[in-house]
C-alpha cells in the first residue's frame, strides 16, 4: 500500500506536497505524473548510472504513451555538482524548448535532485519540479525540504536557495540495487533521525536489524516514512532553516562534518554521521546529560546496523583536536565560532547545547 507523507507550509501559498512512497512505482511515472497537468512538456535530469538502470525503459515508457518528454544526463557523483553543470544543463532546457510550463523531474540520488531543484528554481525564473529519490539518502533526506544548489570549488552547497518541489515519489525497490557504501550512506542518516528524534523507530530498528541489512521491502517503507514524517514536521516549522527547528536533523553533524574534513573527504557523509553519532554521545555523557549506557546503546546500535562506529585507524592515531575544534568553529553552520551541539538526552531526544568548552571536545574520546 502507498504511504503518503505530506509537507505542509507555514504561509499561504499553497506550496504544501506530497511525497508517497511504496515499492514499484517507479514505473508508475506517467501516472504519477497526471497529477501536476497541465504541463507543456517533462524534462528527465538523471546520471549516467541512474540512467541505464532505470531510466532509459522509464524514458522510453513515457516517449512511446505519447508524452513529450526530454532527457538530461550528467555524469554521476559530487562532480557534477558545479555551476559549469548547471549551465550546460540551462543551455539543453533552452534548445529542447523547455518553458514556463515544463515539468523538471530529478531522478537519481542527492546530487541529482540538488542540481535539479537548483536548475528549475531558476530556469525562466522557476519551473515546477519533481523529486524522485534513488538513493535511501536522498528518500529519508536530501528529496525533502527544497535546500538546492551546487558547490562552489571546494566548499559543498555554497551556491543554492530554498526551493520546494510540487512532489515527492519514493520507490523503495531500487534500494536493492543501491552499493553497499551508499546504502550506509544513508543508514547513517537513519541512525540520526532515530537516535535524536524517534524512539520508535530506534527501537524497531534496534530489534530488527538484520531486515534492515537485508534491505527487507516492508522494513524499507517504513523507514522512509518514518524518516519523512520527521523531516516533513521540521520543515514545516522552519522551511528557511530561520526559526531554528532545522538545527535537530544536525546530530551527529558537527563531529561528522570535522571528520570529512581531516580524511579528506576519503570518509563518506554517511560513514562521517555514524562516527559523529559516537562522539556526540560521549559528549553529551561527559557534560552528564545522559550516563555510559546510553554511549555503549549507541555504539550497539551502530555495530548492529553495520555502521562504523569509530574513525579509521590512520585518523584516530594522528587526530589533533585543535584542529578539530577550528574547523567546528568554522563551519557553514556554526555562529560567531561558537561551538553549538545538538546532543542527545534520551533515546530519540536532544537538545542544543550552545557554546560548548573545548575541553570536554577534546577530552572525548
Ligand atoms: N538538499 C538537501 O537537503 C541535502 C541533504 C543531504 C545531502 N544532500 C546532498 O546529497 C548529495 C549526496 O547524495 P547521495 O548520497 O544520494 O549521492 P549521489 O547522488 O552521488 O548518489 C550516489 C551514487 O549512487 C548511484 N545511484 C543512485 N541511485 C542508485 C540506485 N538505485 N542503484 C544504484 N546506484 C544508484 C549514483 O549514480 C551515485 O553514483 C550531496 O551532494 C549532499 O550535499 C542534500
Ligand atoms: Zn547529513
Amino acid at each position: 500500500m502507498t504511504s503518503l507523507v505530506h509537507v505542509s507550509l507555514s504561509d499561504l501559498t499553497c506550496r504544501g506536497y506530497d511525497i508517497f512512497i511504496d515499492s514499484y512505482r517507479i514505473l508508475q511515472f506517467g501516472e504519477f505524473l497526471t497529477q501536476f497537468e497541465p504541463y507543456s512538456s517533462v524534462v528527465i535530469l538523471t546520471d549516467d548510472k541512474v540512467h541505464e538502470k532505470y531510466v532509459s525503459d522509464i524514458y522510453e515508457l513515457l516517449r512511446r504513451s505519447g508524452f513529450d518528454v526530454h532527457l538530461c544526463v550528467i555524469d554521476s557523483g559530487e562532480k557534477s555538482k558545479n555551476i559549469d553543470v548547471v549551465i550546460r544543463i540551462w543551455n539543453q532546457l533552452l534548445e529542447n524548448g523547455t518553458d514556463r510550463n515544463s515539468i523538471l523531474a530529478a531522478v537519481g540520488g542527492g546530487v541529482v535532485g540538488d542540481i535539479g531543484g537548483f536548475v528549475a528554481a531558476t530556469y525562466a525564473r522557476g519551473i515546477r519540479f519533481i523529486q524522485i529519490p534513488t538513493t535511501l539518502l536522498a528518500q529519508v533526506d536530501s528529496s525533502v525540504g527544497g535546500k538546492v544548489g551546487v558547490d562552489l570549488s571546494a566548499t559543498k552547497n555554497m551556491v543554492g536557495c530554498f526551493y520546494q518541489p510540487v512532489g515527492v515519489l519514493v520507490d523503495t525497490s531500487v534500494i536493492s540495487t543501491l552499493p553497499q557504501a551508499e546504502y550506509i550512506c544513508g543508514l547513517g542518516e537513519v541512525a540520526k533521525y532515530a537516535v535524536s528524534l524517534d524512539s520508535e523507530l530506534f527501537e524497531k530498528l534496534e530489534s530488527n536489524a538484520d531486515k534492515v541489512n537485508l534491505r527487507d521491502s516492508d522494513m524499507l517503507k517504513y523507514i522512509v516514512k518514518r524518516c519523512c514524517e520527521i523531516k516533513a514536521r521540521i520543515v514545516g516549522e522552519d522551511e528557511f532553516e530561520r526559526v531554528g527547528s532545522r538545527i535537530f536533523l544536525n546530530y551527529g553533524h558537527t563531529f561528522a562534518h570535522a571528520f570529512e574534513v581531516i580524511s579528506e573527504f576519503t570518509l563518506s557523509h554517511g560513514q562521517a554521521v555514524a562516527i559523529g553519532l559516537v562522539y556526540a554521545a560521549r559528549l553529551s555523557a561527559r557534560l552528564g546529560m545522559v550516563d555510559k549506557n546510553f554511549v555503549e546503546r549507541q555504539i550497539e546500535f551502530n555495530r548492529a546496523l553495520g555502521l562504523p562506529m569509530e574513525l579509521p585507524q590512520n585518523l584516530l592515531s594522528t587526530i589533533d583536536w585543535d584542529n578539530i575544534i577550528s574547523i567546528m568553529r568554522h563551519d557553514k553552520k556554526t555562529e560567531s565560532g561558537k561551538l553549538r551541539f545538538v546532543l542527545p538526552t534520551q533515546i530519540g531526544q536532544c537538545v542544543v547545547v550552545n557554546d560548548v568548552d573545548p575541553k570536554n571536545i577534546v577530552d572525548n574520546v
